[in-house]
C-alpha cells in the first residue's frame, strides 16, 4: 500500500528514486511522484504508473543529491495528479511522502484550516506536513522536534519521509504500522530509505529496519534513531540476504510467470534443512522451544488475508488430520473486530507473505494481549509480523513481486505441512511409517511440480484460449482441494477480472448449481482420494446441466476424463500434499487467460501486494 523511497548522499538521487519506485510499484500504482532538493524543492508527479511519471519528466535534466519518491495506492482522495505524493507544506519548504492512513486527519485539517492553512489535495498526508510546519513555527523548534510532536498528535498508521529545503542535510523518516527500512550506503554520509529492501539491495547490503514508534534522523551525514518519546536507540544493522536476480524478471514476460516457474525451487527452499525422512526428523527452532506447549495445545487459531488465508484453510486440514488439534481459520479483518474468545493455551498462527498486512498485524496484537502464543509464517525476512511474534518459520520463497501470490502460497503450504507433522510427532499422533511416507513425499514434491509445469502448459494454453472471453467461472473442490478451488477462483478474479467463485463441490447444489448452463466453465479438482467418488457425483451433476467441465485429475484417471471437456493430469501424491500440485495448473490458467485478455498481470487494477491499511 504505497511505496516510499528516499536518498541523501553524494550522488544524484534521480535514478535511485525512479528505479526504487519501479521496484516498489507492486505496493500501489495509482500515481507516482518525486521531490528533489537542488537549492530549490522541485516536485514532479503524475497520475498513473512510474512510467507515466518518467514520460512526463521526459528529457528534463533532474538534479539533486537529496530526494524522496512515492508510488501510491489511493485511500483518501481519488487517484489523480493533485493527490499524488510528495505533498508540500504551506510554505513549500517541506515535502512529505507517506504510506498509511492518518485517521484523525479530518479534525486536524479543520483546526489547521481555521489557522489559515490552504490544502491542495484531498489526502490525509498533506495534513501531516502542514501540521509539522505549524508546530515548527509555533514552538520555534527543530524540524525533528516538530515531527516528533506532530506524530504524537496523529492517530493511524504511517511510514513517512520528510525533506526540508532549509535543512538540506537533513532527512527524517518515521514509522508506525507501515514498514520503513534504512540502508547505510557505501559512501560517507550516504543513506537510503524505503518501504522494503528491494530498492536498496543494489546499492548496499547494510540495513536497519525501524520499529514502530521510531524516527530515523540523518543529519550532517550521521544516522540517529530515536523513539517518538525522544529516547535514543542503537540501530541494529543487518546484512541483506536477497540477491538482485531474485527481484528481476530473468527473461520471463512477467514476474508472475517467473514466480510460478520458480516453485520447484521455492518449495524445496521451504523444507531444505528442516526435514530428514531417513532419520524421521523435523527440525525447526520453534518446535523445540515450544515442545511442551505443543503437547498440551488446546486449540490453534490461524489468521490471514487473501491467499494466505487459503493456505490457512489447507493448514486446518493438516493440523486436524495429523496433530489432532482443533483449528479455526479466521479472516484477520473479522477476527480483530469480533471480540474473540482466546485462552493463554491457544496458539495463534499468522500467515502472511509480506509480514506487513495491517489487519493481520492488528489481529496479532489483539491475540497477544490474551497471553496466547503467537506464531508467524511469513516470507519477507525482517518484516513486522516476524518481529512481533513469539516464534515462527520463514517460508524462504524468495521475493514475490507479482501482485497475485503464487510461490508464496505453495511455500506457506509446505511450511505448514512440516509444522503439522512436527506437532504430530511431538504429540504422538502420527505413526513412524506415515511420518516417513509424508516426509519422503515432501522431498519428492519439487520434481513433481516440475513435471506438472512441463506437462500442463500446452493443455492450459488451449483451455485459456477457449475460455478467455467467458464472463464467469466456477471452481469446485473437496477436502484438501477445497481451499485450492478458492485460490484458483481468486487468481482468476485478481488478474483477469473474470468473475469466479470457489465452492466446496458438494455445496454447489445449495445455490451455485443455478448458475450452470451450457456456457459455464466449471473447474473441478478431482484427484484420487477417499472422496473421489463423491466428487465424481458432483461432476455428474454439472454434466447433467450441460456445464463445461475442466478437471484436474490424477495421472491415469479415466472416469473423470469420460465426463470432462478438458482434463489436466497431475502426478499421484499424498492427499495432504495435493494442493501443492493442483494449484499449479490453476495459476497457469489464470495467468494465460489474463495475458490473452490484455490485462496487466503483475499489477492488476485496484490491487496492491502489501496491504498496510485497513
Ligand atoms: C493482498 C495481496 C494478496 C495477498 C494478501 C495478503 O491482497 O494482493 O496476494 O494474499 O494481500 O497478504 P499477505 O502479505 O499478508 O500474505
Amino acid at each position: 500500500m504505497c511505496g516510499i523511497v528516499a536518498y541523501i548522499g553524494p550522488k544524484q538521487a534521480y535514478n535511485f528514486l525512479i528505479q526504487g519506485l519501479k521496484r516498489l510499484e507492486y505496493r500501489g500504482y495509482d500515481s507516482a511522484g518525486i521531490a528533489l532538493l537542488d537549492g530549490d524543492m522541485k516536485v514532479y508527479k503524475e497520475h498513473g504508473k512510474v512510467q507515466d511519471l518518467i514520460d512526463t519528466i521526459g528529457e528534463q535534466n533532474i538534479e539533486g543529491t537529496r530526494g524522496i519518491g512515492h508510488t501510491r495506492w489511493a485511500t483518501h482522495g481519488e487517484p489523480n495528479q493533485k493527490n499524488a505524493h510528495p505533498h508540500l507544506s504551506g510554505s513549500g519548504d517541506l515535502a512529505v511522502i507517506h504510506n498509511g492512513i492518518i485517521e484523525n486527519y479530518a479534525s486536524l485539517k479543520e483546526v489547521l484550516s481555521l489557522r489559515g492553512h490552504v490544502f491542495n489535495s484531498d489526502t490525509d498526508s498533506e495534513v501531516l506536513i502542514h501540521l509539522i510546519e505549524e508546530i515548527c513555527a509555533n514552538e520555534k523548534c527543530s524540524l525533528f522536534e516538530a515531527v516528533r510532536l506532530a506524530l504524537s498528535e496523529v492517530v493511524g498508521a504511517y511510514a513517512i519521509v520528510i525533506l526540508s529545503k532549509n535543512d538540506p542535510d537533513l532527512l527524517i523518516g518515521a514509522r508506525k504500522g507501515s514498514p520503513l527500512v534504512v540502508g547505510i550506503g557505501n559512501s560517507p554520509g550516504e543513506y537510503y530509505m524505503a518501504s522494503d529492501a528491494t530498492p536498496i539491495v543494489e546499492y548496499t547490503r547494510k540495513v536497519t529496519y525501524l520499529d514502530d514508534g521510531e524516527i530515523a534522523l540523518v543529519s550532517n551525514g550521521e544516522l540517529t534513531i530515536k523513539t517518538i518519546d525522544n529516547i535514543q536507540k542503537t540501530p541494529y544493522i543487518q546484512n541483506l540476504s536477497i540477491t538482485l536476480e531474485a527481484i528481476e524478471k530473468g527473461g520471463y514476460d512477467h514476474f508472475m510467470l517467473k514466480e510460478i516457474y520458480e516453485q520447484p525451487k521455492s518449495i524445496h527452499d521451504s523444507f531444505r534443512g528442516r526435514i530428514d525422512s531417513n532419520l524421521l526428523k523435523i527440525e525447526m527452532r520453534s518446535l523445540n522451544e515450544f515442545e511442551n506447549k505443543i503437547k498440551n495445545l488446546r486449540r490453534i487459531i490461524i489468521i490471514g488475508c487473501g491467499t494466505s488465508w487459503h493456505a490457512g484453510l489447507v493448514a486446518e486440514y493438516l493440523f486436524e488430520d495429523f496433530a489432532r488439534i482443533p483449528v479455526e481459520v479466521e479472516y484477520a479483518s473479522e477476527f480483530r473486530y469480533r471480540n474473540p474468545i482466546l485462552y493463554p493455551d491457544d496458539l495463534i498462527i499468522a500467515i502472511s507473505q509480506s509480514g506487513e498486512t495491517a489487519d493481520t498485524l492488528a489481529a496479532l496484537e489483539l491475540a497477544k494481549k490474551s497471553g496466547a502464543t503467537i506464531f508467524g509464517v511469513c516470507n519477507v525476512v525482517g518484516s513486522s509480523i516476524p518481529r512481533m511474534t513469539d516464534a515462527g518459520a520463514y517460508t524462504h520463497a524468495g521475493p514475490e513481486i507479482g501482485v497475485a501470490s503464487t510461490k508464496a502460497f505453495t511455500a506457506q503450504v509446505t511450511v505448514l505441512a512440516i509444522l503439522a507433522l512436527g506437532f504430530a510427532q511431538r504429540r504422538g499422533t502420527i505413526s513412524d511409517s506415515k511420518l516417513r511416507a509424508m516426509l519422503q513425499e515432501i522431498e519428492r514434491i519439487p520434481s513433481k511440480v516440475e513435471k506438472v509445469l512441463k506437462s500442463c502448459e500446452q493443455n492450459v494454453l488451449e483451455i485459456a484460449e477457449k475460455y478467455c472471453d467467458t464472463p464467469n467461472f466456477l471452481y469446485l473442490g473437496r477436502g484438501y482441494n477445497f481451499p485450492v478451488a478458492l485460490e484458483g477462483a481468486l487468481k482468476l478474479k485478481e488478474i483477469s477480472y473474470i468473475h469466479a467463485e470457489g465452492y466446496p463441490a458438494a455445496e454447489m447444489k445449495h445455490g451455485p448449481i443455478a448458475l450452470i448452463d451450457t456456457e459455464m466453465p466449471v473447474v473441478v479438482i478431482a484427484t484420487q482420494n477417499d472422496i473421489y467418488e463423491k466428487v465424481l457425483s458432483n461432476i455428474q451433476e454439472v454434466k447433467a446441466r450441460k456445464g463445461r467441465i475442466i478437471a484436474i485429475v490424477t495421472e491415469g484417471d479415466s472416469k473423470v476424463k469420460d465426463l470432462a471437456e478438458h482434463t489436466i493430469e497431475i502426478p499421484e501424491t499424498e492427499d495432504a500434499l495435493v494442493p501443492l500440485l493442483t494449484t499449479i495448473p490453476l495459476q497457469l490458467l489464470s495467468y494465460h487467460i489474463a495475458v490473452m485478455r490484455g490485462c496487466n498481470v503483475d499489477q492488476p487494477r485496484n490491487l496492491a501486494k502489501s496491504v498496510t491499511v485497513e
